[in-house]
C-alpha cells in the first residue's frame, strides 16, 4: 500500500487590521492601497470599513457612498454580510462600506460584534483588511485582537506616537483580561488600567512583577499573552530620514516598557501625489503608480506577505 501524498495546506484566509489610535494619519488610505496592491498580486481582497463612526473608505477608492453598509448588516436590514459587499471597479477588490448613516453602530453590543466578526472570518477571500477607526474603544481593540496581522499606523508626531503606544497597552490589558480567570488577578488588571492605581503599577511589566509576587501560578498566563501579541508598526508621512527611524524607536520602547515584541513593517513617505489624488477622489496607487508613496506601499506589502509566508502558507 502506498502512503497517500500529503494534502497541501489550504491557504488560510487572513484578517489584517489597520489601526493607530488617532484620526487623520492615513489609516484609510493605507487600507485602500494595501488592498489594491494585494489584489494586484492576485489575492482576493475585501476591505471592511469598520470605522463605524466616521466611515470614508469608499471615498479613498473614488466611490460614492454605497447604499448598503455594514450598518445594514448589524441592524439586520441585510441578512447576509455578502449582501452589503460592493464592487470597487478594481479586479479582485471589493468593499464593505462603513455605517456613517447609523451613529449608534459605533456602540455595537458584544453579541453583534461577535456576529460581525464571525461572518467576516467566513468570507470567501484571501485577505480581509479592516480599517479601524480612531481611539481605543473596546470595539476597535477587539477587531484588532482577532486579526492575524495587526498594523498600527503612526505619523512622526508626538501625539500619534503616544496614541499608538496607548493603543498597544490597552490592547495588551484587554488580552490579559480575556485570558485570566482568577478574580484577584482580574482585579489587579482592572486597577492597572488606571495610571494612578494604589499598587504602583504603571506598565504591563509592573503588572507582571506584581502578579509574579502575589499570584505566581498565574504569571505564566500573562507571559504567554505578551509573547503572542505581535503588533506591527507602519510609519506614514515620512518627510526626512530621521522620521523613518521612529519605527525602530517604537519597537525598542515597547519591548522595554510594555514587554511586547512588536515589529516594524515599514514606512511610507509623505507624498504630494497622495493628497493630490485624494482631492480628485482617486487612489494614488492608480493615479500615480510611480510615485514614491506607491513604491513604498508595494515594498510594504511584499514584506508583509513574505513575513506571513514564513508561518502561514498562502
Ligand atoms: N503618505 C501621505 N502623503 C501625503 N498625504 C497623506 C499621506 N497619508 C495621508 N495623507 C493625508 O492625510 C489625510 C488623511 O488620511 P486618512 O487615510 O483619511 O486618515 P485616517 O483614516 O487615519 O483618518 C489624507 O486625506 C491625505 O491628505
Ligand atoms: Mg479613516
Amino acid at each position: 500500500m502506498t502512503t497517500p501524498a500529503p494534502v497541501p495546506a489550504r491557504p488560510r484566509r487572513q484578517i489584517w487590521s489597520i489601526g493607530g489610535g488617532k484620526g487623520g494619519i492615513g489609516k484609510s488610505l493605507l487600507t485602500a492601497s494595501l488592498g489594491y496592491q494585494l489584489a494586484k498580486m492576485g489575492k482576493r481582497v475585501i476591505l471592511v470599513d469598520s470605522d463605524l463612526g466616521g466611515a470614508n473608505l469608499h471615498t479613498c477608492l473614488g466611490l460614492a457612498a454605497p447604499e448598503r453598509t455594514l450598518g445594514d448588516f448589524i441592524r439586520r436590514r441585510a441578512e447576509r454580510i455578502e449582501d452589503v459587499l460592493v464592487e470597487t471597479g478594481i479586479p479582485l477588490l471589493r468593499l464593505i462600506s462603513g455605517a456613517s448613516d447609523f451613529l449608534a453602530a459605533a456602540n455595537i453590543k458584544y453579541p453583534q460584534k461577535v456576529r460581525v466578526l464571525n461572518r467576516i472570518r467566513a468570507l470567501e477571500v484571501d485577505v480581509v483588511l479592516l480599517d479601524l477607526g480612531a481611539g481605543t474603544s473596546y470595539n476597535i481593540i477587539d477587531f484588532f485582537l482577532v486579526s492575524d496581522v495587526g498594523l498600527l499606523t503612526v505619523v512622526p508626531e508626538p501625539t500619534s506616537i503616544e496614541n499608538a503606544y496607548r493603543f498597544i497597552k490597552s490592547a495588551l490589558y484587554r488580552r490579559f483580561r480575556n485570558a485570566v480567570q482568577n478574580d484577584e488577578v482580574r482585579q489587579l488588571i482592572e486597577a492597572a488600567l488606571d495610571q494612578k492605581n494604589p499598587h504602583g503599577i504603571r506598565t504591563p511589566l509592573d503588572l507582571l512583577a506584581t502578579v509574579e509576587r502575589e499570584h505566581p501560578g498565574e504569571a505564566q498566563i500573562l507571559k504567554n499573552e505578551m509573547a503572542a501579541f505581535r503588533p506591527q508598526f507602519v510609519v506614514n508621512q515620512v518627510r526626512e530620514p530621521a522620521d523613518a527611524g521612529i519605527g525602530h524607536q517604537l519597537v525598542a520602547a515597547c519591548a522595554r516598557h510594555l514587554g511586547v515584541r512588536t515589529t516594524y513593517a515599514g514606512f511610507v513617505h509623505y507624498d504630494e501625489a497622495v493628497w493630490r489624488s485624494v482631492r480628485q477622489r482617486r487612489l494614488f496607487m492608480v493615479d500615480a503608480p510611480r510615485s514614491r508613496a506607491a513604491e513604498d506601499i508595494t515594498r510594504l506589502v511584499r514584506g508583509l506577505v513574505q513575513g506571513e509566508t514564513l508561518t502561514l502558507p498562502w
